[in-house]
């Protein structure tokens, strides 16, 4: 069962889950020498990453591998993924052993190839996502494929992700939200040995309901979060606040 803390608002949810995520990650730096981490982007991870960047982590041991992103948009638009995390982490902390963008102006087959083969040989000790408005997970839109072993997948964004994209400024229209991307399947990202789901905001609180409280399903495709033997889920008051089940557990 996903176990679910309950922040009053997204800047403590990210205080919370930006220090347990380094707790992890210390953790595994201790037993292993090294981390090796999945990094989301998207308004859900501000607060968490910002928390993230704040703490005492030996980076130099740090590998990051990149969630999603786009197809065919170049870094320089404000809504690449790998601008943000360049800007939002990498920026921010000292230099890391090892950072994996997904390059999405590449040819798309051959960069998920070349992702596949790398992250084949780095087991990963702790994802840092979100979820979608439409219930995403990565960039794997309703019905998610719960099915494919690749590490790296090509997907259609639907239209609820994209209006997401949109409505949360990142694009100057719709039509602008490109219509492909590159993510991380759902079975690469359940093979992570802890999960930090960061969702804030009301706009989240359906997704949130149908993902954490309704049975597993592709259609609420962070639902198979459920399955995962170490998730913790950080909400605020406003993203949890159809749940059936509050508090801490
Ligand atoms: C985004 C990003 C993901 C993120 C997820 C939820 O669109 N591509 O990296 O995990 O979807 O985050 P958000 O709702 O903040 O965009």
């Amino acid at each position: 069962m996903v176990k679910i803390r309950i922040a009053e608002d997204s800047s403590h949810l990210g205080k919370e889950a930006g220090s347990k995520a380094a707790e992890m990650i210390r953790h595994a730096i201790e037993k292993n020498g090294y981390a090796n981490i999945i990094l989301a982007t998207g308004s859900s991870q501000f607060e968490t990453l910002k928390q993230l960047v704040e703490e005492e982590i030996d980076w130099s041991k740090l590998t990051m591998f990149h969630l999603d992103e786009y197809i065919g948009l170049p870094e320089s638009s404000p809504a690449s993924f790998r601008r943000y995390l360049k800007e939002r982490f990498i920026q921010k902390v000292s230099l890391l052993k090892k950072s994996h963008f997904i390059n999405g102006e590449a040819e798309p087959l051959k960069e998920c190839m070349r992702l596949n083969e790398i992250i084949r040989k780095s087991p990963i000790d702790v994802a840092l996502v979100g979820i979608g408005e439409n219930g995403h997970l990565g960039f794997n839109d309703p019905p998610a494929d719960f099915e494919t072993e690749q590490p790296f997948i090509i997907v259609n964004l639907d239209e609820k992700c994209r209006e997401q994209q949109y409505g949360e400024g990142w694009f100057k229209s719709v039509d602008d939200v490109p219509g492909r991307a590159i993510t991380m399947s759902i079975r690469q990202i359940m093979k992570s040995g802890q999960i930090i789901c960061s969702v804030p905001e009301s706009r989240k609180a359906e997704a949130v309901r149908d993902c954490l409280e309704k049975p597993v399903s592709n259609l609420f495709p962070a639902s198979i979060l459920q399955t995962h033997q170490n998730c913790i889920c950080f909400l605020d008051k406003s993203s949890s606040a159809l749940l059936a089940r509050k508090g801490a557990f």
